[in-house]
């Protein structure tokens, strides 16, 4: 305890709590810069310093400060926050300053108290470390050293830290712990497993690219009708109960990314503990393996104090950014991110800053967007596959909890100004229990164009034209359904009631997907393509008929058409559509005209 406090004080002068409001603290008499992680009180709280007057320091503090009193100490640690980065991070929970949740759990019980600090990466765990670099070997910032096998069949590149470079001096290859030093360089830099980096400082890259494949999701409406690409953003706006999590958790489940970074910050209490009870369980699809084992968990209960969940999403993308500058595609979801920017609000109002909309601050949408603009796809600093052009991505899924659903409110607004993908949640369809309940009408995605090549070259050269056939009849549908109030579907002409079949089709047969069924949960891209197909096939069988005059209840009783409705849930459902289509074909040609 005496060696902490010796260390701490020479960083710099200790002053004391001059007030309290909540998770803000007024200090006197310390000298601090911006964002300096600070000691507060005799429990020595987290905090964070976010403004300094001409004598006084705002600290906003990261655990629960009631009970402290003005006349305590606080100490300037001299460094801003920052995450640690290195082997561990993978299978790991963390709250939003990284301390490991098991870990406090185990120390505290349930009730997360106070002052308890836990380093982020374990001290103890030993790595094996394999060099992919010799003494002698020039390497710069961003090169990978050499790899750790993190979890079964995730290699962790061990990087030269930015803004490192020089001839390797030293290499070792054996077990270490992260804190072990593994190589040096000739001008006597030490490099260990691992490092660390201020949350809010973007890590740079070499070059930022524009995005030119999908995150693909399994999600049939996602990846035909609104794609978001590796390095994108998507915002998922929709009212509580609408879907947001649950269309969170199946993206974490079934998207092709290789790491995900999850950030709950919870609508409810025991949602939290339903992702942190449920998801350790979960199986990789692809890999068989645990989830976990690609998955790094940032979870704010609500009882944890709101500065943590500031901060959650720093420390969050942090770390994605860490992954892809091993060259990973990294998909990250911050659910919710309204529950962020609530925290920035009652944390500005204890600053007494002037409110802006709503109450949030001022800079809501510039928060906001430079989060976002921390996604991307991009060209790590240095080479870290020999074999192959690296690069990464960082894709963002952001759920957005506008009350009432209505997303005129600010967070929503600032985050559609930056988001290129939106998937709108809507509360009347998963009251039809039509789920996922994203509006087709209202949803777009602005990365359409530039994945058309992708999607044409490795599913199929017609994929755009199926895809525009089924927007335009859903489109058509919704004019339609206005007459259909107005006057009955009878008064409908055949080539009408035809179309409003065919949408009925593509929104029961396609766009619905019960993420709870073992199969329909995920569609890979040859099912989706399948399916999107036969239904257009029958449209154009059915219009075919029309035009020789056979009356349109023939063409809408077609048996074979309902068996389309059964390959959501097969397994074989190359088999299945392949003779539906010739069943189907068979009907057609049977039905007679008038
Ligand atoms: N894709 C889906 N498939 C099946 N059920 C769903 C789906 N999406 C949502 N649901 C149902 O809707 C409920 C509420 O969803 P949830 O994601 O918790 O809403 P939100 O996070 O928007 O408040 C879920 O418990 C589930 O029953
Ligand atoms: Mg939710």
């Amino acid at each position: 305890m005496g060696e902490v406090d010796k260390k701490e004080d020479a960083r710099g002068k200790a002053g004391s709590i001059y007030r309290i409001a909540g998770p803000v603290v007024v200090a006197k008499g310390i000298a601090a810069r911006m964002y300096d992680v600070v000691r507060v009180g005799k429990e020595k709280l987290m905090g964070e310093v976010i403004q300094i007057t001409d004598d006084k320091t705002v600290i906003q503090v990261y655990e629960d400060t009631s009970g402290i009193t003005p006349g305590e100490p606080v100490i300037n640690t001299g460094q801003p926050l920052v995450v640690e980065l290195g082997p561990g991070l993978l299978t790991s929970i963390y709250d939003g300053i990284q301390r490991p949740l098991p870990i406090l759990k185990a120390a505290m019980g349930d009730f997360i108290t106070r002052g308890v600090d836990a380093p982020g990466l374990s001290r103890e765990k030993k790595w094996e470390f394999t060099p992919v670099v010799s003494r002698g070997d020039m390497v710069k910032q961003g090169d990978a050293l050499g790899e750790v096998e993190e979890t079964p069949g995730i290699m962790h590149k061990v990087l030269v830290p930015p803004g490192m470079s020089g001839k390797v001096a030293e290499i070792s290859k054996g077990k270490f712990t992260v804190d072990n030093i593994i190589c040096k360089l000739d001008d006597g830099s030490k490099i260990s497993l691992m490092q660390k980096w201020p949350v809010r400082m973007p890590r740079p890259v070499n070059k930022k690219l524009s995005p030119v494949m999908p995150l693909l999701t399994g999600q049939r409406i996602f990846d035909a009708l609104f794609p978001l690409a590796k390095g994108g953003v998507a915002a998922i706006p929709g009212p509580f109960g609408a879907g947001k999590t649950v269309t969170q958790q199946t993206l974490a489940k079934w998207s092709d990314a290789d790491i995900i970074v999850y950030i709950g910050c919870g609508e409810r209490g025991n949602e939290m503990t339903e992702v942190l009870t449920e998801f350790p369980h979960l199986t990789d699809p692809k890999s068989g393996n645990p989830l976990m084992n690609r998955t790094v968990l940032i979870a704010n209960t609500s009882n944890m104090p709101v500065a943590a969940r500031e901060a959650s999403v720093y420390t969050g993308i942090t770390i994605a950014e860490f992954y892809r500058d091993m060259g990973y595609s990294v998909a990250l979801m911050a659910d919710s991110t309204s529950r962020w920017a609530e925290a920035m609000r009652e944390i500005s109002s204890r600053l007494e800053e002037m409110p802006g909309e709503e109450g949030y601050p001022a800079y809501l949408s510039t928060r906001l967007a430079e989060f976002y603009e921390r996604a991307g796809r991009a060209v790590p600093l240095g080479t870290v596959a020999s074999n192959k052009k690296s690069e990464g991505s960082i894709s963002v899924i952001g759920a957005v909890s506008p009350p009432g659903g209505d997303v005129s409110e600010p967070v929503s607004q600032a985050t559609l100004r930056v988001a290129k993908v939106y998937w709108k949640l809507d509360a009347r369809l998963a009251q039809r229990r039509h789920f996922p309940s994203i509006n087709w009408l209202d949803s777009y995605s602005l990365y359409l164009r530039a994945l058309e090549p992708w999607y044409a070259q490795n599913v199929a050269a017609d994929w755009k034209e199926y895809v525009e056939r089924m927007m335009r009849v859903l489109q058509e549908e919704e004019k339609l359904l206005e007459i259909v109030q107005l006057v009955g579907s009878d008064a409908l002409p055949d080539r009408e009631q035809l179309t409003l079949e065919i949408a009925k089709m593509i929104r029961e047969f396609f766009l619905q997907q019960n993420a709870y069924h073992e199969v329909d949960t995920y569609s890979e891209l040859k099912k989706t393509y399948m399916m999107m197909k036969i239904i257009l096939l029958y449209g154009t069988l059915a219009q075919e008929s029309l035009a020789r005059k056979v009356p349109v209840r023939d063409i809408i009783n077609i048996k074979a058409k309902q068996k389309i409705a059964n390959a959501r849930f097969e397994k074989g459902y190359e088999e299945l559509l392949d003779s539906v289509e010739q069943e189907m074909r068979k009907e057609f040609e049977q039905l007679k005209g008038a």
